[in-house]
């Protein structure tokens, strides 16, 4: 990929390419970056490369004459696409920076001040582009920016490590949450579906964080991403679990998996279960299902009023709200108000999720189907 940068001030450039994976890819060659200095080409006697804007206005305009003198000097048997970086242009995405690598070679036009002449840009640009709906002071950030996420995608610039397959928007959606050691930094563990070595949990789990979190951030890229029936079940579920305006912070969604079903039915008789979907009647059945597991939970051996009067005496810091259908747990303030409140605990099966302050784990179980 050859890469021809037009500027007024190319030594705002050099550094970044002289560095890291960018310097290493022109140092290897697989990438040609040749800048321009716009001024050489200028043919006005005191150097001058800009003008005041015709019809008046605020600041200056850059002149054609040494832009296209630079760009024509320097474009002969050119093929590719020759683009001049401007905030009225289209908007840089993870998709245009694929077009742009498939090209042989681009141009990259810096403008500087109030812009450039117009005429230039119609003589020797194919297309303008902006990289955000913000104001430069100049091209060369936007070319660098292009360049950068460019060469990412040429063949053999990153390593093998750095495979861009993953990435946010290469998948149409945005990146998991990585970690690196050690396994628990001041007190923050790595998710255990890391450190366990199943890959296919570990693929599962990285698939449901980029939904969750394009989801929240930028729901906007779900309309285009591909999607597997099993992401639309999930975003599903988990726009459900959005619904419920549950107060608390959402937990990884793998860790449920260690609650199946059956530890809940365990726990809470199918009578129970039954029961308390009839008495709910205000509309919000998870709250009567709560409310049932609670009173029909464990509390150090305690069941029904009993845990639920041990609870009230001590109740836990935090709890853990788990969704038994939708895989979804929540942490949420011990001082959470619902009807009735018992928790099932269970030391063994919990260990591992929460360090509630006591040493206890409290798991309330809500069901929404
Ligand atoms: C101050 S800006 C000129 C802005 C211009 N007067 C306008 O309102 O569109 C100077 C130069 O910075 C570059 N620039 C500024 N914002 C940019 C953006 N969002 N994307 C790409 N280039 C930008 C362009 O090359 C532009 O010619």
């Amino acid at each position: 990929m050859k890469i021809k940068v037009f500027t007024l001030f190319p030594e705002m450039l050099r550094p970044m390419l002289s560095q890291s994976i960018l310097g290493r890819a022109i140092k290897n060659g697989l990438l040609e970056v040749e800048l321009y200095d716009i001024r050489a080409y200028t043919l006005d006697k005191h150097r001058r490369t800009d003008d005041y804007p015709f019809g008046g206005g605020a600041g200056m305009v850059m002149s054609a004459q040494p832009i296209v003198d630079a760009i024509e000097a320097n474009t002969a048997g050119f093929s590719g696409r020759r683009v001049y970086l401007s905030p009225r242009g289209r908007r840089l995405d993870q998709r245009i920076v694929e077009e742009l690598a498939r090209e042989d070679g681009l141009v990259l036009l810096c403008g500087h001040y109030e812009g450039v002449d117009q005429r230039a840009l119609d003589a020797v640009i194919d297309e303008e582009l902006s990289i955000g709906d913000y104001v430069l002071t100049g091209g060369e950030l936007g070319a660098l920016v292009v360049i950068d996420a460019v060469a990412r995608l040429v063949p053999g610039v990153l390593g093998s490590d750095e495979s861009p397959e993953d990435e946010s928007f290469t998948t149409g959606l945005l990146e998991y949450p990585q970690y690196t050691r050690p396994a628990e930094f001041r007190g923050r563990a790595v998710p255990e579906v890391l450190l366990n070595g199943n890959h296919d949990h570990i693929t599962a789990w990285r698939r449901e964080q980029s939904l969750r979190l394009t989801l929240e951030r930028r729901p906007e890229l779900l309309e285009t991403a591909p999607l597997t029936d099993a992401d639309r079940a999930m975003l599903k579920r988990l726009r459900r679990a959005e619904a419920l305006d549950i107060p608390g912070e959402r937990l990884e969604l793998r860790l449920a998996d260690q609650f199946p079903r059956q530890w809940i039915n365990a726990f809470v008789p199918e009578a129970g279960r039954k029961a308390a979907r009839k008495q709910c009647i205000s509309g919000r059945r998870h709250v009567g299902f709560l409310w049932q597991a609670f009173t029909l939970g464990l509390i150090d051996g305690l069941t029904g009023d009993k845990a639920e009067a041990a609870w009230r005496a001590q109740p836990p810091e935090e709890a853990l709200l788990f969704l038994p259908d939708e895989g979804l747990l929540y942490r949420v303030p011990g001082a959470l108000e619902l009807p009735g409140h018992v928790v099932l605990t269970d030391p063994d099966m919990t260990r591992t999720l929460l360090r509630a302050a006591d040493g206890r784990r409290f798991y309330a179980a809500v069901d929404l189907s």
